[in-house]
């Protein structure tokens, strides 16, 4: 209960794209790679016409919902690649149209087994590593000179880097970079990077860096907001700016 309101209030917050993400639940025992037993999903949806900004969107809104199911004692898996459509869209029924929707990732949520599979644990210690700070947060648009995390005006968003350097992204790709951009003392903004030209999982890595980013500013009393890049049509350059979130109240100080 608690976790279908927090589903609410996420798909209700402002989205950048232009139409709210919507999350679907399903209780089956679905056909995904590798969730062992899990019974219980969440089906992330946008708009079939492809748009970058709504793919952002699930990153953003599911990542929210995720951490407040951690809150809630849950455990989850962000499931891409292992999940199979046609299972998935067998049990969503005429929660799907297939002339509208696209279905983008599942999450599956629920008590966390003692029992983990070797291979599970095998693949699990495999990803459990991350690049360096000094690898994902820059002060230039070349993504050259790494932020000292430790000084200011950079030193005040504390753990919030570390909130995404460990931030989930699919096969652990980490295709995330932000660059913090300051003047005078200042952090005037933060803009978000995608590292490669993935239609999908890095526009969902990076959704979920915002909410990271927003999530560990929030706990700091660091008020911003987020908006999408406006690019020109074609712009394929990469690393790809996405998405700036600009401080107000006095957070860059
Ligand atoms: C969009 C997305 C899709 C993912 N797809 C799968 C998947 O299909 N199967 C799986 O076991 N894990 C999946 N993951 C989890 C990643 O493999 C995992 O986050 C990464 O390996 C890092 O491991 P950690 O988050 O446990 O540190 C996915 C994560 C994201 C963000």
């Amino acid at each position: 209960m608690a976790l279908l309101s927090s589903v609410q209030r996420h798909v209700e917050t402002p989205t950048l794209g232009p139409t709210p993400v919507r999350l679907e639940y399903i209780r089956a025992q679905l056909t995904v790679w590798p969730v062992v037993n899990g019974t219980e999903f969440l089906v992330a949806i946008v708009p079939r016409s492809y748009d970058r900004r709504s793919v952002i969107d699930v990153g953003r809104t599911l990542q929210k919902v995720v951490m407040d199911a951690t809150r809630l004692g849950l455990a989850t898996c962000w499931i891409g690649p292992g999940a199979d459509h046609e299972s998935l869209k067998r049990h969503l029924g005429d929660r799907f149209d297939p002339e509208r929707d696209q279905i983008i990732c599942t999450c599956a949520v629920g008590y966390r087994s003692r029992y983990v599979p070797l291979f599970v644990r095998l693949f699990n210690r495999m990803s459990f590593h991350r690049r360096l700070l000094s690898e994902l947060f820059f002060t230039d648009a070349e993504l050259c000179v790494p932020v000292d995390v430790a000084a200011p005006p950079y030193a005040r968003f504390g753990r919030t880097f570390e909130a995404c350097q460990w931030a989930p992204s699919s096969y652990n790709g980490q295709t995330t970079r932000a660059v913090l951009r300051s003047d005078a003392g200042v952090v005037q903004g933060v803009d978000f990077y995608a590292a490669t030209s993935s239609r999908y999982y890095a526009p969902v890595a990076l959704g979920i860096w915002c909410a990271n980013w927003e999530l560990g500013c929030e706990a700091l009393g660091l008020e911003g907001l987020v908006a999408s890049h406006p690019k020109p049509v074609g712009e394929l350059a990469i690393p790809r700016h996405d998405v700036t979130w600009v401080p107000t109240l006095a957070a860059g100080a």
